[in-house]
């Protein structure tokens, strides 16, 4: 199979020929071109369980984790991520396009720096504060909590959200889908004083209100979250809040 590879700062293609099956994920396609054929490609990854969101790349236009992708899954997924695929011609006929995701400046290869959706989560202190009133021993959640919150802490901040978001780059300032869940997700968690407040941190033209809910943050996240959904309860949380006034 032809593996067609975004070399530099983006600026060249570079063709590998493969042989793979249907068993190997991307990310093994990627070490075998590294480790037989190329030792100057450079990739990320680390702990290829789909845990860490570090390979997160473009497979033939899609965004995608790169060790949860196996090649027998790509036709699959190209009806599902149909509105991400990229121009005819630009994929290899039988073979695989890889590029890094957009929305990041290239450092090398498939390898972005991700300062610019980091940057967001510190501007925003996505970090649990100080406890209310601290227990002597655990903070004990009740179930729904527990299930409600899972929802958001699930994400591996992989910034495939951010890449697919039409608004990432549209609105100067926005902080893209993952940091505004993580952002509700602390405001859900019971343990902090006065979370209503975190709410605030981004009630503004260009932060919950920034968002057309074209959806696409909870079509590619590779962990289920729904970036949208809290988007929209965040909204209605701070208009509940506005008409106590
Ligand atoms: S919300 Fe999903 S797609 Fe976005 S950074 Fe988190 S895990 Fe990745
Ligand atoms: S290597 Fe960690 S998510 Fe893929």
């Amino acid at each position: 199979m032809i593996i067609r590879i975004s070399r530099g700062a983006g600026d060249k293609y570079d063709e590998y020929n493969v042989k793979v099956s249907q068993e190997m994920t991307v990310l093994d396609i990627l070490f075998h071109i590294q480790g037989n054929i190329d030792e100057t490609l450079a990739f990320r990854y680390s702990c290829r369980g789909a845990v860490c969101g570090s390979c997160a790349i473009l497979i033939n236009g899609m965004p995608l984790l790169a060790c949860k992708t196996p090649v027998s899954r790509i036709d699959e997924l190209n009806n599902v991520y149909e509105v991400f695929l990229p121009k005819e011609g630009k994929v290899p006929e039988d073979g695989m396009l890889l590029e890094p995701i957009p929305k990041l400046p290239v450092l090398k290869d498939l390898v972005v720096d991700w300062e610019p959706f980091f940057e967001h989560f510190r501007k925003l202190e996505l970090e649990l504060k100080e406890y209310s009133n601290p227990p002597e021993k655990e903070y004990l959640l009740g179930k729904d909590q527990v299930r409600e919150l899972e929802k958001y802490s699930n994400c591996i901040s992989c910034a495939l959200c951010w890449s697919a978001c039409p608004m990432v780059g549209d609105v100067e300032g926005y902080p893209g889908p993952a940091a505004l869940a993580k952002l509700y997700r602390f405001y859900l968690d019971p343990r902090e004083p006065g979370n209503v407040g975190r709410l605030y941190f981004a009630n503004r033209d260009f932060g919950w209100w920034a968002c057309d809910f074209y959806t696409n943050c909870r079509k590619v996240c590779p962990k289920g979250v729904p970036p949208n959904i809290a988007i929209g309860k965040a909204q209605n949380q701070l208009k509940n809040e506005e008409d106590k006034k």
